[in-house]
């Protein structure tokens, strides 16, 4: 390592730290996080659960995908069989399968838990996504874990 490079890391870990003593932003004023969302182009459900993630201010990103391959994808990635939904997206190292509620997928990001990521297997009539709210049908959210168990997340009850 020669001096300039030492120099560097030097400023790298000075500005970070910098960083991290800086107050946060309000979650109004900061650009949400990016997402990558691996999508049939021709789901129109996959579409409108982008949107509600845009308007959360969140940067996505799309990638077609469908049938075998998208399947593949997924269980490369971790999520287990009966999880599965449409589409799968990739947060900040973190999988979600099918139409989870933005609030899941921010308070995945807060707690980071040792996890794959979240689910809302098949696709629940009222989910993001999936046609009113006011009509919703129970769903769950299910936390997948990196040994491929799932627990309750969180729960939305029939409206
Ligand atoms: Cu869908
Ligand atoms: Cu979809």
């Amino acid at each position: 390592m020669n001096q300039d490079t030492l120099t560097r890391r030097g400023l790298l870990i000075g500005s970070a730290a910098l960083l991290a003593g800086l107050p946060r932003q309000s979650p109004a004023q900061s650009a949400g996080p990016a997402i990558h969302v691996m999508k049939d182009p021709n789901c129109g459900c996959c579409s409108a659960w982008i949107e509600i993630l845009q308007r959360e201010r969140f940067t996505v990103t799309t990638e077609a995908s469908m049938g075998t391959l998208l399947m593949r994808y997924k269980s490369e990635n971790g999520i287990p069989q009966e999880m599965t939904s449409c589409h799968t997206a990739n947060v900040d190292g973190y999988m979600i399968e099918g139409h989870v509620p933005v609030a899941d997928i921010r308070r995945l990001l807060d707690e980071r838990p040792e996890a794959v990521g979240l689910a809302v297997p098949g696709m629940p009539y009222g989910s993001p996504g999936m046609g009113p709210e006011s009509e919703r049908e129970a769903y769950d959210v299910f936390l997948i874990r990196r040994d491929g168990s799932t627990g309750l997340f969180s729960r939305y009850p029939a409206a």
